[in-house]
Parts: C-alpha cells; structure tokens; sequence
C-alpha cells in the first residue's frame, strides 16, 4: 500500500502527455505480476486526466479505463472502477461494471463497483437494483443519477405557488438588517404586495403569502438574502427523534407539492445542517428514511434545486426548503465583481435605509463594482450616481455593470480615483451631492494602512460635497464618529459582517 502510495505521489509529478505517451504504452506491455506493481499508474491516469479540458483525450483514457475492467487481477479492475466516475461515465461501462456486480465475489471489488454505480448509474442500473433486494447500491442516488443524466433541474421562477393555509416564508439576511428587510416587505405590501410579515426574528423575517404567487414575485424585494419556505421545528435536535421528524417534513405531502409544482425536472434536494461539525451520518440517514417514506423526492447532494436547510439555536432546529436559484434575478446586471464585493443584499439595505429624495446625485466614494449606485439608481428617482475607486479594473467592472442593469434615466460617471481627489471630478460640486453611499474598505479584504486616517477624511469629505440634508449612508467598522458639526448621526446598528460587527450609519448634513 505504501509502495502503491509513493509510485502514485511520483507520478503525479509526471506531465500529463507523459503519462499517456509513455507510462501507459509501458504498463500494457508489462506481465501481470509487474502490472499489479505499478498499479498507481491507473489512479494517477484517472486523476490527472478527470479535470481535462479535451474531450477526445478524456474518451481515449475511458477506453483505456473500460479495457481494463477485463483485467484478470482484481485491484487493476477496482483501481479502474474508481476512476471511469471522475471521466464520466456512459453506457458501455455501466454494462460492463453491472457483469462485474453480478460475477464477482470479492467484498471490496463488489463495494468499489457499487459506489461506481451510484455515480454514473442509468437505466441499466436501476433495472438490476429496482426491487431486487440489492443491497449495496443505494437506489436513491441511482435514481437521482438517472434524473440528472434527463437533463438539467430549475426551480421555475414563474410557477404559481398555490395559497396554502398556514404557509410561511423565511426571509433571511445578515443579522442586525432584519428590520429593513421587514420594512421593504411592509411597503411593498403597502403598494398591493403580496406578502405579510408574520414575525421578525434573529436573521430571518417570518413572511405569509396574502395569495397565490410566483417566485419571480417574490424575488422583486432586494433586501432579503436567500428565501425558503417553512417545513417543519424539531423540539429537541440532540433527540433520537429528531432525524425522524426531519425526515417526515422532507417527505411531507407539503414539501412535495412545493417541489413538484416549482421544479422543471426532477425533484432533488440537498441536506445542508446549517451548524458547525460533521453530520454526514445524520445526513445519509435522514436522506434514507426520507426516501422510503417519499420516493418521489429525491435527496442529491449535485447540482439539485432545492436545499433543505436545518438551522440550529439553543433549543430546537428550524427545517426550511430553499429554492437554489440560479441565476439570481436579482443580479441581472452583474457582468464581474471585485474581490471585497459588497454582498448584494447589504448594498439594497444601504439604499433603503438612505431613504428618497428629490433629485438625487448619489455618489460612492469607493464603488467597487458598483452595487451601491446600481441599487440606488434601481430603487428609482436618482438623475446622477457618481463612482470612484482607486483601482481601475474595478472601475471597469463598475462600468460595465451600470451598463447592463439598463437605466437610461440616470446618467453614470466613474473615475478611477482617489476619493480625497474630489476637485478632479467635474460631477462632484460642493454642496449638490445628495446622497454619500458606500461599503467602504473594512481592512480585512482591502488592506488600508490608515483606516482611521481613511475615515476622518470621509467625514471631512462628504460634508463638503452633501447638500443640506444631504446623506452619508456606509458601514463603519471602526468606533469611530464624525467630529465635524455639520454631520449629525441619525441612526446606528450593528450588522454582522460575515463573522465581524460593523455598524451601518446615517449621517445627516445640517
Ligand atoms: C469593499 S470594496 C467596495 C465594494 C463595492 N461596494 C462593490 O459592490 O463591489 C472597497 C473598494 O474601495 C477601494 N478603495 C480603497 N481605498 C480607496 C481610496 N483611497 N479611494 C478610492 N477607492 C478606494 C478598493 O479598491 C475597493 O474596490
């Protein structure tokens, strides 16, 4: 084993035209006792060609792979079972691992086989699996397998979510930004909306649907991060019950209807424990259970639509069901971000808690690419967004965002700059900006040398360019207030940041 270990870390080592060209040529001349000697060769052709980018290489080391199979020794044939998965696997291996399955007698090959199986498995498998007692291949992931191989899942954004009495929605986000997300729930449903709020809680708002609606509904309120429909609560998580419960909400005539009504394709859902530590084996057993209660829903862990999320606090587990949306709608106009993005929802909170204005001239002093301003510009009413950064690639990304969100009725200035150089910027006139937005560097993605020094000039700054009543609106990470009189704060609140407090701030100009 040590042998086979060391030869594979050397010839990891090996280029990858190596490797085919000469170590392979080699080893099929090779007699079986030196074949079983160099073993490793067949994991490392495997790994190293699973991540290549030319089909008709990866076909070829499959061939390799499938001929191999008939290999008189037995580790040859497992070592090539382990890798056909990871180049992908058709139906002519299918068939041959399926003879193997059924000729073999060796534990381990059987066990390598039916993992094999579970991955790449299609009809054929299903068939040998379906209702025979087979044991070691688990139908479940077989017949999610044979779902995927149908053809991508979506959750379609404009299905109609039946009205359901007791239906509820769990609007999540940062803690600390829960009320704005309430807030824009509340307005909305001010302008014949379709959503109430029930309940606002630790980093989530608990939101009833007035009627039937569409996700594409939904996902026009911008504050929110992720939505998920309410399963289930487990009293007691650390319970031998509670794996049951969960698995009785996964399988519910609920969670059902959600899925099948909301899914193009099958109904796939992963099992995400929303908390610290390993809980694989809660997860298979969960996903087990599930599926003989409800085999029409399917638990898979790739490219599945849906999410079950269990959140835990001190006294019980929260069990959502999450549409994965991808692409987010919301984000239509991202063409590229930059490193220290700001999180898209954060920089809609920034923009509801500035309020409206008349006229607004919005600059962001450090625009990155571009949220803050697209945001503001989104939510109407704004003739000028103005950004600077002092990174050009950035202001490029700024640019080309602001682009393709389409908003012709605002006009769009970026320069690469410093944010002190304001005398430089013809749109930046003392006295006319309205609104000062920004996620500032926090000195964690964006290194600054002098945060403090950085944030006394933004104050300095931002009075000279704010128009009476104008607004500074931006996250502080420092504890660090403006000294200057002409700003007034207005409001403070503390946002976790992904592990760290900030404050997010309004300032108000006399
Ligand atoms: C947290 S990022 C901004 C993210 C942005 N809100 C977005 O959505 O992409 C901070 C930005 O400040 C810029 N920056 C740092 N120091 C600056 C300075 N002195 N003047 C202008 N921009 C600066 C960085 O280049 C970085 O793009």
């Amino acid at each position: 084993m040590k042998a086979d270990n060391d030869l594979y870390r050397q010839l990891r080592e090996v280029p990858a035209a190596q490797l085919w060209n000469v170590e392979v040529p080699k080893f099929n001349q090779l007699d079986p006792k030196e074949r079983n000697q160099q073993v490793a060769l067949v994991r490392a052709v495997g790994v190293v060609f699973s991540t290549s980018r030319n089909p008709e290489m990866k076909a070829a080391v499959k061939a390799w792979m499938i001929s191999l199979l008939q290999d008189p020794s037995e580790k040859i044939r497992r070592y090539a079972t382990a890798a056909i998965p990871k180049l992908g696997g058709d139906e002519e291996s299918e068939r041959k691992l399926i003879d193997i399955l059924k000729t073999t007698d060796v534990d381990r090959e059987k066990k390598k086989v039916a993992s094999a199986l579970e991955k790449i498995g299609g009809a054929a498998t299903l068939k040998a699996v379906a209702g025979s007692g087979e044991k070691l291949i688990d139908e479940q992931k077989v017949r999610a397998s044979v779902a995927r191989q149908g053809g991508p899942s979506n959750v379609r954004l404009d299905a109609i979510v039946p009205k359901q009495p007791g239906l509820r929605l769990h609007l999540r986000c940062r803690k600390g930004l829960e009320s704005i997300v309430a807030d824009e729930v509340r307005e909305d449903e001010g302008r014949g909306g379709k959503f109430r709020v029930v309940e606002v809680r630790g980093c989530f708002v608990v939101v009833e649907p007035k009627d039937a609606f569409t996700l594409a509904e939904l996902y026009q309120l911008r504050c929110f991060d992720t939505a998920a429909f309410s399963l289930a609560f487990i009293r007691e998580p650390g319970s031998a019950e509670a794996l049951e419960v969960l698995a009785k909400a996964i399988a519910s005539p609920l969670a059902e209807k959600l899925m099948l009504a909301l899914t193009q394709g099958a109904a796939r859902y992963r099992l995400s424990m929303v908390s610290e530590g390993n809980h694989d084996d809660a997860v298979a057993k969960v996903a087990k259970k599930a599926f003989e209660l409800n085999p029409r829903i399917l638990n898979d862990a790739r490219e599945s639509p849906w999410s079950v999320d269990v959140h835990f606090d001190e006294l019980r587990a929260l069990v959502e069901l999450r549409p994965r949306i991808s692409p987010n709608p919301r984000l239509y106009y991202r063409t590229d971000a930059v490193n220290a993005a700001s999180h898209p929802p954060l920089a809609a909170c920034l923009v509801r808690v500035a309020g409206r204005q008349d006229k607004e001239i919005v600059w962001d002093p450090f625009c990155g690419s571009g949220l803050e301003l697209i945001e503001s510009a989104l939510a109407g009413g704004v003739g000028q967004v103005v950004g600077t950064d002092i990174d050009p690639a950035a202001i490029a990304i700024a640019e080309a965002n602001f682009k393709a969100a389409k908003l012709p009725g605002t006009k769009a200035a970026f320069h690469t700059s410093d944010f002190r150089d304001i005398v430089r910027i013809p749109e930046l006139d003392r006295g006319k900006v309205s609104l000062v937005i920004s996620n500032p560097p926090l000195g964690r993605r964006v290194r600054v040398p002098n945060m403090h020094g950085l944030f006394t000039d933004l104050f300095k700054i931002a009075s000279e360019v704010l128009r009476p009543n104008g607004r500074l609106v931006f996250i502080n990470p420092l504890r660090l207030s403006s000294v200057d009189p002409t700003l007034r704060l207005e409001s403070s609140r503390t946002v976790d940041l992904g592990g760290y407090d900030c404050r997010l701030e309004v300032y108000r100009k006399r």
